[in-house]
């Protein structure tokens, strides 16, 4: 198939298209892409890859990890360290901020990560993934630590995650729009297959942990109540529900075929104000999902204006079809005002105040 266009052919078009065409990030994207071909080897080996017997571990978040996180870590850091594209990178499995080795050239960004995002499905072979966010390095930084990764998510430059399903998958967006590639695994090429993805603005499918129920606040409670209330409630039509405990792959679903994705604020851990990660889940996640037509916010402010104040710092996140978040802000809005959710009549039964849209 000559014609086809290979993840690297889009960029190099893509860049002579653009005012301002910038090699590195050629460059960076192409390293990002192959560590993440190369993860999607070691994940479809499962247990071959690697000697076994691994113990897992405890990253810094406090949460396990499983040797496929501490092998997909490594394998981005070798692959991106030694371009000369980088000064720094954060991820979810280190403490700190890694250091480019003083035997590389540093340059112009900086790059967080989440190695293998779902990696609590990777033991009964269910989807995971890879995501990226891209950011520039403050001016004259040539030894990053933590203060020059908190940046806002709309300073970044380009974002995506890499899917390792039934077919392996690259979907990157450069701030114009966000395109979907398909590993060609004969090839070795990630390969244009899903141009200019786009969110429908409606929708009926909502993903939601329903065990944390009883953690919820008022509004997520009244929002998730009236979808599953379906046709005899007050939103007048069945919804349906996807959970995968993986982002990557809701999120996936969400650019495939619409669909509202939410992790919010919940009491469960006073001290942590959501479960995902802005640097590395929510921002580049909600970079896409905006450049796809979709909206992603905390319930109370876009992701991406989010002000970041530690590298590792988790947050509410609610994202998808454009209705649906909004419906779900203003269901917050209402809240924080003190107004009530819902009235009661005995002649209507339990009616929104939020019909519109
Ligand atoms: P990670 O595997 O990188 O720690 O992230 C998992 C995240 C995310 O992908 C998913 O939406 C969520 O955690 C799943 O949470 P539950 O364990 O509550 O289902
Ligand atoms: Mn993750
Ligand atoms: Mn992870």
């Amino acid at each position: 198939m000559p014609h086809r266009t290979t993840f690297s052919k889009f960029l190099i078009a893509d860049r002579r298209r653009s005012a301002a065409p910038d090699n590195e990030l050629v460059a960076l994207l192409n390293d990002v892409q192959r560590a993440c071909k190369f993860i999607a080897a070691a994940v479809s080996r499962g247990k071959l890859e690697g000697p076994g017997g691994l113990p897992n571990r405890v990253n810094v978040q406090g949460e396990e990890q499983k040797p496929l996180d501490v092998i997909a870590n490594e394998i981005v850091l070798r692959n991106c360290e030694a371009g000369g594209q980088l000064c720094g990178m954060v991820s979810e499995e280190m403490d700190e901020p890694f250091g480019i080795a003083p035997d590389y050239p540093r340059g112009s960004y900086l790059l967080a990560f989440d190695p293998l995002d779902g990696s609590s499905n990777i033991d009964i072979d269910m989807t995971v993934g890879t995501i990226f966010s891209i950011l520039r390095a403050p001016q004259g930084v040539d030894e990053p630590t933590a203060e020059h990764f908190l940046q806002p998510g709309t300073q970044q430059v380009a974002a995506g995650y890499a899917l390792y399903g039934p077919c392996s998958m690259l979907v990157l967006t450069l701030g114009a729009g966000v395109h979907g590639f398909t590993l060609d695994r004969e090839v070795g090429a990630f390969t244009l297959t899903h141009p200019d993805m786009c969110i429908p603005e409606a929708t009926c499918e909502f993903a939601i942990n329903a065990s944390n129920e009883r953690f919820w606040e008022p509004p997520v409670r009244q929002y998730v109540q009236e979808c599953i209330q379906g046709k005899a409630g007050p939103r007048g039509v069945d919804f349906n529900t996807r959970w995968i405990a993986s982002m990557v792959a809701e999120v996936h679903r969400i650019l495939i075929r619409g669909g509202l994705f939410m992790y919010p604020r919940d009491t469960k851990a006073p001290a942590k104000p959501g479960r995902l990660r802005l640097l590395y889940e929510a921002n580049p996640m909600a970079m896409i999902v905006e450049q796809a037509g979709g909206a992603a916010s905390t319930g109370r402010e876009r992701i991406l204006d989010v002000q970041p104040t530690g590298i590792h710092q988790r947050i509410p996140v609610i994202l998808g079809s454009r209705h649906e978040v909004e419906r779900l802000v203003r269901y917050h809005e209402a809240h924080d005002r003190g107004e009530a959710l819902v009235f009661t009549t005995p002649l209507f039964n339990t009616r929104s105040l939020f019909l519109t849209a």
